[in-house]
C-alpha cells in the first residue's frame, strides 16, 4: 500500500498520510506525491477542495530523520520545497484533520490550511531548535503573528508539545473534536464546501491572502538556505546521531 493515498470524490480531494509503521513521517518519495496531488487537485476544475489526513492515532512525526539524512533537500526544485510551495500558494480551500502527535511540519504545513479539525488527542510541536535547526514552511513568520511573540517563542525555542485546547485557543484548530471523528468531520466541512461557488471561495482566499504571500515566499526561501546550512552542522549531527541510537543528545559543545 503507497504511503500517500489520494481519493477523489464529491469534488473532494483527500490526501491520506499512510505510513503508520513510522508514524506517518514524510520521505521525500512522500513529499514528491503530495505536491503532485495538490498540483493535480489545482488544475482539475472537478475538485474545488483538498482535505489533508493522518490517522486518529497520528498525523504526522515530521520529516522521516534517516531519509532526510540521506537526501537533504537540494534547492527548491526539491520534494519538500515543492510541496510547502504547494500548500502555501494552493488557491481552493484546504482543509487538515490532526489527531495525535503532529511534529515539525506535521505542525506547520496546518499554518496554511484554512480549516484545521483537531482530535483531543493532537499535540502540537515544533521542535526545530531541539534537532539543531531553525523553523521551515514560513512558520518563523506565521507562527509569531498568530500566537503573538511570546508563545510563538516558547514553542519554537523551548519546541515543547501543545495539545488540542491550546491550539484552539491561539486560533490554529477549528475545533477540537473526538479522534475517531476528525476526519469525519473535515470530510463534512470539505463537502459543504465543495457545494459553494469555487469562484468566490478562491477570490475570498486570495483577498484574504494577498498581502502576506510574497512576504511568505521570501521567509520560506530564507528559512530553507539557513535549514540546508545547519542540516550538516555539528548541532544537527548530535541531535539526529542521538535520535538514530535513542539517546538524549549531548549539545554541551555545540
Ligand atoms: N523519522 C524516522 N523514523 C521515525 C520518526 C521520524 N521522524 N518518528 C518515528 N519514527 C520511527 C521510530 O524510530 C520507531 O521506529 P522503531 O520501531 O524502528 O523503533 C517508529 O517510528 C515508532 O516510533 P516511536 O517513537 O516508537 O512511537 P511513539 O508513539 O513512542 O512516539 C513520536 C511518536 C512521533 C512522538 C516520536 O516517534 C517522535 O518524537 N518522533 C521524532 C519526531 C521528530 O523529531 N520529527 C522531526 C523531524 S525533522
Amino acid at each position: 500500500m503507497s504511503d500517500i493515498l489520494t481519493h477523489a470524490e464529491a469534488g473532494v480531494m483527500t490526501i491520506t498520510l499512510n505510513r503508520l509503521d513510522r508514524k506517518n513521517s514524510i520521505t521525500a518519495a512522500m513529499y514528491g506525491a503530495m505536491a503532485d496531488a495538490l498540483a493535480a487537485a489545482e488544475a482539475d476544475t472537478s475538485i474545488r477542495v483538498v482535505v489533508l489526513q493522518g490517522h486518529e492515532t497520528v498525523f504526522s512525526a515530521g520529516n522521516d530523520i534517516g531519509d532526510f539524512l540521506n537526501k537533504p533537500p537540494a534547492g527548491m526544485d526539491s520534494p519538500v520545497f515543492r510541496f510547502l510551495h504547494g500548500i502555501a500558494m494552493f488557491t481552493k480551500p484546504l482543509l487538515a484533520a490532526v489527531c495525535g502527535p503532529a511534529v515539525g511540519v506535521g505542525t506547520t504545513m496546518l499554518f496554511h490550511c484554512d480549516l484545521v479539525y483537531a482530535g483531543d488527542n493532537a499535540a502540537f510541536s515544533m521542535p526545530f531548535v531541539n534537532l539543531g535547526l531553525c523553523p521551515e514552511a514560513a512558520s518563523s513568520l506565521l507562527v509569531p503573528q498568530m500566537l503573538g511573540y511570546h508563545r510563538a517563542a516558547e514553542a519554537l525555542l523551548l519546541g515543547e508539545p501543545f495539545m488540542a485546547e491550546a491550539a484552539l485557543e491561539v486560533g490554529l484548530v477549528n475545533r477540537v473534536v473526538p479522534p475517531t471523528e476528525a476526519n469525519g468531520i473535515a470530510q463534512a466541512a470539505a463537502r459543504k464546501l465543495a457545494a459553494k461557488p469555487l469562484s468566490a471561495m478562491v477570490e475570498t482566499k486570495r483577498l484574504m491572502k494577498k498581502g502576506q504571500q510574497q512576504l511568505v515566499l521570501q521567509q520560506m526561501a530564507d528559512e530553507g538556505k539557513s535549514f540546508s546550512r545547519m542540516l550538516g552542522e555539528p548541532a544537527a549531527k548530535e541531535a539526529f546521531g542521538a535520535f538514530m541510537e535513542k539517546r538524549k543528545p549531548d549539545f554541551s559543545k555545540v
